[in-house]
């Protein structure tokens, strides 16, 4: 029996790896100009590291580890407090005040696997340690900008801010209140997070959930003055640079380190695993896991994801337009195609047809992936009857084309020409 890769784990072969390349080296392109600095950490680190930083009442730590319980081990599930670790471990805030680090690597979740999301996923992941300032809020969001814009990839960024130690408690209780009433029409898992951490009710993806939290008090109304003038000169420091964002009351972020801003990278090609990148301030983080009072900010991107991006974007631009896809239903309607479809090339227009003999529904299908405009249908009964259909795959529109009802195949195939020719000419002016 042949064994095969895990599930939810990739190799990455010839022909995709080229992606790869070329999304680690525009990032590490990037990265450079904002003068950040590479580190590479162990996979491997104590459980605890994990379940401290990103909060044992998350997904990620209840359920989602790849965990060696005798040893207390874990296989990281994303970089940021590998990257803490190791920051603190080897003094690295004694050796520049501001330490900017990037990293690129693989995680594991245990994750159900599907499109855009695997156990075994590879994240580069930045995180600006020692400063509180808003501005440099902006600049990681407009450097995640520039090298999405840079790989071609479109998206949209959204943003929010989660306040602090100071206002979270009075907004949690709001929301608390405000959930209190609606409890019964949750789903199960909001209403156990309800009690542990009622803010990720606010991005549940349930559509019930959804319903309920549709007029839910926003945190953004809640902030401290400290924390609402922080995030409002991280809108300035933003506009500053011309980068697109709109606010989003409703993220949360499943890691529980986050304080004030947090931000997305939405794209709408990937269906359910819409975000291509995302991540945030944790002002506390890193005197939680042993070390000095440093603030710090981050993101990650999911290299798989981005690829996926640039995969379609090829597919794309690959599917060049085929003007007529000629489907011969039968052996002598696809007789007579042959040399009709050479002859189209013949005059300039860009043809296919299929010379397999496979049914109108699968040669509509070919002709839909072709991207074709028109479809010219040829039954052997049209083709007795001297009439063959011409279809516009854009308005689904139908009309017949008259062959010439001499037997001859090359006289029918003259005035069938002609109609399409002039045809194409007319619609194409
Ligand atoms: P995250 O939102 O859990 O944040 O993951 C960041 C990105 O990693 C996601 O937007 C996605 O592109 C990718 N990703 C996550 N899980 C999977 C998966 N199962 N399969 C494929 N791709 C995946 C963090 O990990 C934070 N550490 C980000 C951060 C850095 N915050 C501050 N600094």
């Amino acid at each position: 029996m042949k064994i095969k890769a895990l599930n939810g784990f990739k190799d990455i072969v010839p022909g995709e790896v080229e992606l790869w390349q070329k999304v680690e080296n525009t990032a590490r392109d990037i990265f450079s100009r904002f003068n950040f600095s590479e580190i590479r950490m162990p996979i491997l680190e104590k459980t605890d590291l994990f379940a401290r930083s990103i909060g044992e009442a998350t997904d990620i730590v209840e359920k989602e580890m790849y965990t060696f319980v005798d040893k207390q081990i874990t296989m990281r599930p994303e970089a940021t407090a590998s990257l803490l670790r190791a920051y603190i471990q080897h003094g690295l805030h004694v050796q520049k005040p501001v330490q900017r680090l990037f990293t690129i690597g693989p995680m594991f979740r245990h994750e159900r696997p599907q499109k855009g999301r695997l156990r075994q996923f590879h994240q580069m992941d930045v995180e600006v340690l020692g400063t509180p300032n808003p501005k440099v809020d902006a600049e990681i969001m407009a450097m995640g900008a520039m090298l999405l814009e840079e790989l071609g990839v479109t998206v949209s960024l959204e943003m929010n801010s989660l306040g602090c130690p100071v206002c979270r408690p009075g907004f949690r209780a709001t929301l608390l209140a405000f959930i209190e009433d609606r409890k019964e029409a949750l789903c199960d898992d909001c209403a156990r997070r309800s009690k542990t951490n009622p803010l990720r009710v606010l991005d549940c993806k349930n559509s019930k959930c959804r319903e309920q939290v549709e007029e839910a008090p926003s945190i953004l109304e809640h902030l401290c003055d400290d924390c609402d003038e922080h995030f409002s000169a991280v809108q300035n420091g933003l506009q500053q640079l011309g980068v697109k964002y709109s606010l989003n009351k409703f993220m949360v972020r499943g890691l529980d380190y986050y304080t004030r801003t947090t931000f997305e990278f939405i794209t709408e090609n990937l269906g359910a695993q819409a975000a291509v990148g995302a991540g945030g301030r944790y002002d506390g983080l890193v005197e939680k896991l042993g070390g000095p009072k440093v603030p710090g900010i981050g993101f990650a991107l999911g290299i798989e994801r981005l690829v996926l991006l640039l995969q379609l974007q090829e597919e794309e631009a690959d599917s060049s337009i085929v003007d007529i896809f000629v489907a011969g239903l039968g052996e002598k309607a696809s007789k007579f195609a042959f040399p009709l479809v050479h002859t189209l090339r013949k005059k300039g227009l860009q043809m296919a047809m299929d010379h397999e003999g496979r049914s109108l529904k699968s040669q509509m299908k070919q002709a839909n992936k072709v991207n074709s405009r028109y479809v010219l249908i040829i039954g052997e009964n049209e083709l007795e009857q001297g009439q063959a259909v011409l279809r516009n795959m854009e308005t689904q529109e139908q009309q017949d084309i008259a062959i010439n009802s001499d037997d001859n195949n090359n006289n029918k195939m003259v005035s069938l020409l002609l109609g399409l020719t002039q045809l194409y000419a007319n619609n194409n002016k």
